[in-house]
């Protein structure tokens, strides 16, 4: 599918807009230190090899599906978005010198097709984790996070992999996810029910619609410590699986300066304190 980059403007990655850097912010203000914004290296010609396409001029361009604590949320009183990747994906266009704004919640199926269709968003942001079939659609930016999957059922619950590979139990998960993916090849015999919501999903594990729910384990941390004490871990399954950012196969440049930025996060601590914000130490 061919995108429409050649009507979008292009800009430069360059320090022309590093002076913009103020103006950046994805709901909550990083913890990112200041020193490297613009570092991009392509102000002289229009047609540098540095270039990159953007939605907005000045701006990145977010999607996400904000249901998904501690990763991205809409914050209750202000209703902004927030959480670990929105201090990443702030942190990043600030050291791109540009602002950074959310489009409204998408379903998370939603999320890849949407980058590759193009035009709507310059990246997903959405503790998406780094696929090869995803990777047919969407480039990915070098990984920021590593993450794992979990089984979620009552305290008490009797519940195993075992006992769950059965077509009497209903397994939710978030429709689309690697939750999902995960279910099919290793409880092929149980019901699987892809849903939109991940708290829906835990509050029909928690009044017993659902035997388990398989979502990503520093969710089902976060989600149970916060809001689900009657729910419990009842198995931790090492997916080994790595977050990423996604952006258009169509503007290559885009996704080399969010590397670059990522990488300057990672080297100056910015990455290991946001990390300790959200997970009370680095992972
Ligand atoms: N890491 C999982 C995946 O990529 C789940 C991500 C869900 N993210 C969200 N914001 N709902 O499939």
């Amino acid at each position: 599918m061919k995108n429409s980059m050649s009507r979008r403007q292009f800009i430069l990655a360059a320090g022309a807009l590093a002076g913009s850097a103020a103006l950046a912010g994805c709901g909550e203000s990083s913890t990112s230190s200041s020193s490297s914004q613009g570092t991009s290296s392509s102000a002289s010609s229009s047609s540098s090899d540095d270039s990159y396409a953007l939605v907005k001029d000045g701006t990145l361009t977010v999607v996400a599906e904000l249901g998904f604590a501690p990763f991205e949320y809409m914050d209750d009183k202000t209703g902004d978005p927030e959480g670990f990747d929105v201090d990443v994906i702030n942190a990043v266009a600030e050291r791109m010198g540009l602002a950074c704004e959310y489009l409204p919640n998408q379903k998370f199926d939603t999320l890849v097709p949407l980058i590759k269709q193009g035009g709507k968003a310059d990246v997903a942001v959405a503790a998406i984790t780094i696929t090869d079939e995803r990777l047919q659609s969407v480039d990915f930016s070098e990984p920021y996070l590593d993450s794992n999957q979990a089984i979620v059922a009552l305290k008490g619950s009797t519940e195993t992999e075992e006992t769950l590979n059965d077509a009497s139990k209903q397994v939710v998960c978030q429709g689309g996810t690697t939750g999902n993916d995960w279910i099919q090849e290793n409880l092929p015999n149980a019901t699987r029910v892809p849903v939109d919501d991940v708290t829906a999903a835990l509050t029909g594990v928690q009044t017993g619609l659902y035997s388990a729910m398989v979502v990503d384990l520093p969710v089902a941390k976060y989600m149970l410590t916060n809001s689900f004490s009657d729910l419990d871990i009842i198995e931790e399954i090492a997916t080994g699986e790595q977050y990423g950012i996604a952006v258009s196969k169509d503007n290559p440049n885009l996704r080399k300066a969010i590397n670059k930025a990522l990488e300057e996060m990672k080297g100056d601590g910015t990455m290991d304190s946001i990390e300790t914000k959200w997970f009370g130490s680095t992972i």
